[in-house]
């Protein structure tokens, strides 16, 4: 039988997120499909500000620890999750004591520190850092965040943290990963960030496509487009987070409609309107999501050489965060292992392709 990681051992990296409980053994199942399938893994919450420091005299290294020591004892490629993002991200973080705004200058400096403490503490361990999340818009333009905001300047924002991350984490790769990173407007923002970077001798190494998709969207042409645009640009590409959301009511990752909040939609009616497959996936649809992962596997597999890595974002449904968003409370069916750890017949595809 073939894994994962043997089917693409010519191509790419073929990881996935853990949570704890897959770390400790506590999900024993799902470990060993990590095991067995994976040679690359990231870390879904426990490396984030929220966790490592939720509050100002307060570090929490336990899970980020045991989880790089898994990675290390299993020889995968470890992938640090993530450094400079504004949500998972204690609002304390950005203010001073009195809960200003923190100057630009202090909020530098203490994103300094972070990186430090953090990058710093697992150099040469880790072996790439989504160093920046989420700062780009659809547009092209940065978000208003508060790190952009805080920074007073998206491209100062990013001269920081990526000089930062090269300063304290030498030996790792230096990502920028966001989603949505197959609209074309927000491919040629990404890409002249890159470009500005490196014009001022600033190391970045990659551009991670999150890829949380759907059925129907991107296009093979709009995904194949931006990789081919940021290995233009100089940088390694890597599909970060890849799921694929069966369920209705959201278009390209939207919420469709609005006043979701309204009484009515509290209805059975509705909840089943909303959440169709509680009692399992009908077979046509099933034959869908089998379609559409061979689809972007066969186009990561031509891509092969842009492509240092393809990440899933989680192991069987039930771990998926796509239960709980945009919409709470749903079942759905993402992933490439299904509730009882089993394959699913989109595994088989994706094995298929090479
Ligand atoms: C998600 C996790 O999967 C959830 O468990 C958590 O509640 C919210 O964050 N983009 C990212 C990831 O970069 O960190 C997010 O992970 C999903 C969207």
């Amino acid at each position: 039988t073939t894994t994962l990681k043997q089917a693409y051992a010519n191509d790419f990296l073929v990881g996935t997120a853990v949570n704890d409980d897959i770390v400790s053994g506590k999900d024993a199942p799902s470990q060993a499909l990590v095991l067995k399938h994976f040679n690359a893994i990231t870390l879904e919450n426990a490396m984030k500000v929220e966790v490592v420091h939720p509050l100002p005299d307060q570090w929490d290294f336990k899970a980020a620890d045991a989880f790089v020591d898994f990675g290390q004892k299993h020889h995968m490629f470890i992938v640090g999750h993530t450094l400079v993002w504004h949500n998972q991200t204690p609002d304390w973080f950005f203010e001073d004591a009195a809960g200003k705004p923190l100057p630009s200058k202090q909020l530098a400096e203490r994103m300094r520190q972070y990186i430090e403490k953090v990058a710093g503490r697992y150099a040469g361990r880790v072996d790439s850092w989504d160093v920046v999340n989420e700062q780009i818009g659809d547009d092209g333009n940065y978000r208003d965040t508060t790190w952009v905001r805080g920074i007073g300047d998206g491209d100062e924002l990013m001269r920081l943290a990526f000089s930062n991350a090269a300063r304290y984490a030498p030996d790792t790769e230096l990502y920028y990963n966001d989603f949505n990173a197959w609209r074309p407007a927000k491919v040629a923002g990404i890409v002249r960030m890159v470009k500005m970077l490196k014009a001022h001798g600033i190391r970045i190494d990659g551009v991670g496509m999150q890829g949380h998709w759907g059925l129907d969207y991107p296009s093979l042409e709009d995904i194949k487009a931006a990789i081919d645009a940021y290995a233009a640009a100089g940088v390694k590409v890597s599909i970060t987070e890849l799921d694929v959301d069966v369920l209705p009511l959201t278009k390209e990752g939207q919420i469709i409609g609005q006043g979701m909040t309204h009484p009515q939609f509290q209805l059975p009616e509705f909840k089943k309107f909303l959440d169709p497959y509680r009692d399992g996936l009908p077979a046509a649809v099933q034959q869908q999501l089998t379609d559409r992962y061979a689809e972007l596997f066969a186009l990561f597999h031509r891509e092969r050489d842009k492509l240092e890595r393809v990440s899933v974002w989680g192991v069987t449904d039930d771990m998926s965060w796509k239960n709980g968003y945009p919409i709470p409370d749903r079942t759905n069916y993402p992933l490439l292992f299904d509730r009882h750890h089993q394959p699913k017949p989109a595994l088989d595809a994706v094995l298929a392709v090479p």
